[in-house]
């Protein structure tokens, strides 16, 4: 961390300009920069959405590290509207893990629609969500829809989906890569989490995210992804 970061607290600045500052990073050398790219590539593929997790204990200051890895991301006008609750305690995760069976059983009963349960069905998914309660943390993401002036004036955030979901994007990436496992999960719908972890009302709760080491016996889907031939458009 530059000692500019360490220094500085964030604060915000609506309807000033920022002062600029150079940005001058030192430029990789292409052919560390091919075999970083290759290697990084191997190992994002080597990410695998957990469901059964080990109840061992994690380094909690790498789950902190994951979050401010996250709390980099871009985001809309630079607003940063997320908040990251890290929960550990068990009576907690067992609250959360009660209200999101209680809204899966509706959800896996029809609430969703058989088009919606159709996609998931060969996940094999269904409302028991016992890694809410086995993994020895959940990171609770929230989005800020708006943030309050110290006047009481609501102003809203912008692009606020695509922020939180690039933030969450690289939570992940930054938990694989720190050799952790976790799973986004999004039971639908999430309000119950506001409730339980006294969230204020200019926050929406965007996923679930258990994390920890996978069971000994953990399995995973043998999903194939899409090439990059399928993905990728050169023009
Ligand atoms: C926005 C989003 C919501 C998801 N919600 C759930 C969920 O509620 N429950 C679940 O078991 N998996 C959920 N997943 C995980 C996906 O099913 C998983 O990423 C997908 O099957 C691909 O598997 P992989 O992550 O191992 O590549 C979600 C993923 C995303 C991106």
């Amino acid at each position: 961390m530059s000692e500019t970061q360490q220094q500085r607290e964030w604060a915000p600045i609506h309807g000033l300009p920022y002062r600029s500052v150079p940005y001058r990073p030192e430029r990789m050398p292409e052919a560390e920069s091919r075999e970083t790219a290759a290697r990084l590539r191997t190992r994002m593929d080597e990410r695998r959405t957990v469901r059964q997790f080990s109840p061992d204990p994690v380094p909690e200051q790498v789950i902190r590290d994951a979050i401010a890895c996250a709390a980099t991301a871009p985001s809309g006008a630079h607003q940063q509207p997320w908040t990251f609750v890290l929960v550990k305690d068990p009576e907690v995760r067992r609250r959360i893990r009660e209200a999101a069976e209680h809204e899966e059983r509706v959800s896996y009963g029809g609430r969703l629609g058989e088009e919606w349960l159709a996609a998931l069905r060969p996940l094999g998914t269904d409302e028991v969500k016992a890694h809410l309660t086995d993994a020895p943390a959940l990171i609770v993401v929230f989005q800020q829809r708006h943030w309050l002036g110290d006047d009481g004036a609501k102003h809203k955030h912008y692009y606020v989906d695509e922020s939180v979901g690039i933030a969450v994007g690289m939570l992940l990436s930054a938990l694989h890569l720190s050799g952790l496992a976790a799973l986004i999960h999004t039971p639908s719908p999430m309000r119950f989490l506001s409730e339980v972890l006294g969230r204020p009302a200019n926050e929406k709760a965007f996923a679930v995210i258990p994390v920890g080491y996978p069971a000994p016996d953990c399995r995973v889907p043998d999903l194939v992804r899409k090439s990059l031939d399928q993905v990728l458009v050169e023009v």
